[in-house]
């Protein structure tokens, strides 16, 4: 089984592959091919990947280069976790947001539009050269804003494309402790867009779980989401959203806490990566010791201004883990590969599962996994709060897609316009001119 890592300079590849690591099983993943653009991430990277092979005997032997094609020839498996542009663009797209007094979150409101608009054009063409040179490899997407770019690349790969994130994994598990569930044994009730889901119910044994832990203020209390959002709004909700939810239900807030905050979460990431990918380079320093340092360091800062927004306090020790986003995408890998049948969270078409969205719309939802890809599993429909929130996005994801296409400057402004998290015509048209020039890469926006 030939894997292939797209962005395989990536500061996140040593996760996927330490899940490797511990997959000893017929089947598994016999060969790891890395590409990126950049020779010197990859160096740095494959060097922390060989400090984890050490000593173990069946390690997937890895491999870099740069030649996408090559890459992509011969892979059963494509991840693909690129990022367009940078953390230098990140830190970007939320400087020009935030000086707009909108949201810059790489997958929220304008922040996400803007890295839509430049990563879409990309994933595009590596879907089209997937179709042509690796028609039979089933393609996990990791790439952010992860729903929006597995839609564009289902449109040349089908169901072959699969997007997954680990947020809604994560929210699962976090509600089955604090009930005393087993998480691998209960069904989480979720569904929704990526970043923009609600968990409705949390059955174990066929029972409903979740109004004992909605009429409970101290279990509430108890975990990440329930702190973030506080007991009241949750039990006014009837439901426990996607930790990104709170960009949208203390927008206010946020915003202003990202505005105060000494640095963005991009320019903090591309300071904290530039030092580790230096530091790579030194032979004397220890690869493993030194990206774990830095994992650890990312996680425990991870929405640390929503969490002061909310009074929060700190992460809690499990949740500062990794586990979810590599966990996930090796079960993918597994079910799919050796037809062991599993339910996953994950990023799909729709195929009619919501009523109130079309066909082809890229949804995150339960899904039943086997040999044959993912299949949605039947939901019970969102309430209209949830509705508007979810087609309104998906709208201006079209939008984006629309402008990815064609070019067009308009359908770009439409895209912030519509958003529920822009509040103007005109600061969506700032928007674009101020994306526009500080991007290099949106200069395909030249069509009015
Ligand atoms: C969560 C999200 C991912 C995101 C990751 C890292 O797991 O679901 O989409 O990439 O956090 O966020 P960060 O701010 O550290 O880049
Ligand atoms: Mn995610």
């Amino acid at each position: 089984m030939k894997l292939t890592i797209l962005g395989g300079g990536g500061f996140r590849v040593p996760l996927v592959y330490g899940a490797l690591l511990g997959d000893h099983a017929e089947g598994r993943v016999s060969r790891v091919t890395l590409y990126d653009t950049d020779a010197d991430r990859l160096t740095a990277v494959a060097r922390v990947l060989a400090d984890q092979a050490a000593g173990i005997d069946d390690a997937p032997p890895v491999r870099v280069t740069g030649d996408l094609d090559e890459a992509l020839r011969g892979a059963d498996f494509v991840f693909s976790a690129i990022r367009v542009g940078g953390l230098e663009g990140r830190a970007a797209d939320e400087r020009v947001a935030l000086d707009e007094g909108v949201l810059g979150q790489e997958t929220v409101g304008a922040g996400g539009i803007a890295y839509g608009l430049r990563t879409v054009p990309v994933a595009t063409d590596i879907a089209r050269r997937i179709a042509r040179l690796a028609p039979d490899a089933w393609v996990i997407n990791f790439t952010n804003p992860a729903g929006l770019v597995t839609e564009a690349m289902s449109r040349h790969l089908g169901d072959r494309v699969i997007g997954i994130c680990d947020s809604p994994v994560g929210l699962g598990r976090r509600i089955a402790r604090v009930l005393g569930a087993d998480p691998e044994k209960a069904w989480i009730d979720y569904v929704g867009l990526n970043h923009l889901g609600w968990v409705r119910g949390l059955r174990v044994g066929g029972r409903d779980e979740l109004p004992r832990l909605l009429a409970d203020p101290a279990l509430l209390g108890s975990f990440e989401e329930g702190r973030l959002f506080g007991p009241d709004w949750l039990r006014s909700l009837g439901a426990i959203p996607n930790e990104y939810l709170h960009y949208y239900y203390f927008n206010r807030e946020a915003v202003r806490a990202y505005q105060d905050a000494e640095q963005t979460r991009g320019a903090f990431l591309r300071d904290q990566q530039e030092g580790f990918y230096a530091r790579m380079k030194d032979p004397a320093a220890p690869p493993l010791a030194t990206w774990d340092r830095t994992r650890a360091e990312r996680e425990a800062t991870y929405m640390s201004e929503n969490r002061d927004v909310a009074g929060a306090g700190e992460r809690e020790e499990s949740d500062l883990e990794s586990g979810g986003y590599e966990q996930v995408a090796l079960a993918l890998m597994r079910a799919i590969a050796r037809d062991e049948r599993t339910s996953l969270i994950l990023d799909v078409r729709n195929r009619g599962t919501l009523a109130v969205l079309d066909a082809d719309a890229v949804i995150e939802v339960p899904c039943l996994v086997d040999a044959n890809g993912a299949h949605p599993v039947a939901v019970d429909p969102l309430p209209y709060h949830a509705v508007g929130l979810v087609t309104a996005v998906k709208g201006v994801e079209r939008a984006v897609l629309e402008a990815a296409e064609s070019g067009s400057r308009a359908s770009a402004v439409r895209a912030f316009a519509l958003h529920p998290l822009v509040d103007s015509v005109s600061v969506a048209r700032r928007l674009v001119d101020g994306y526009t020039k500080v991007h290099p890469g949106l200069a395909y926006l030249d069509r009015p």
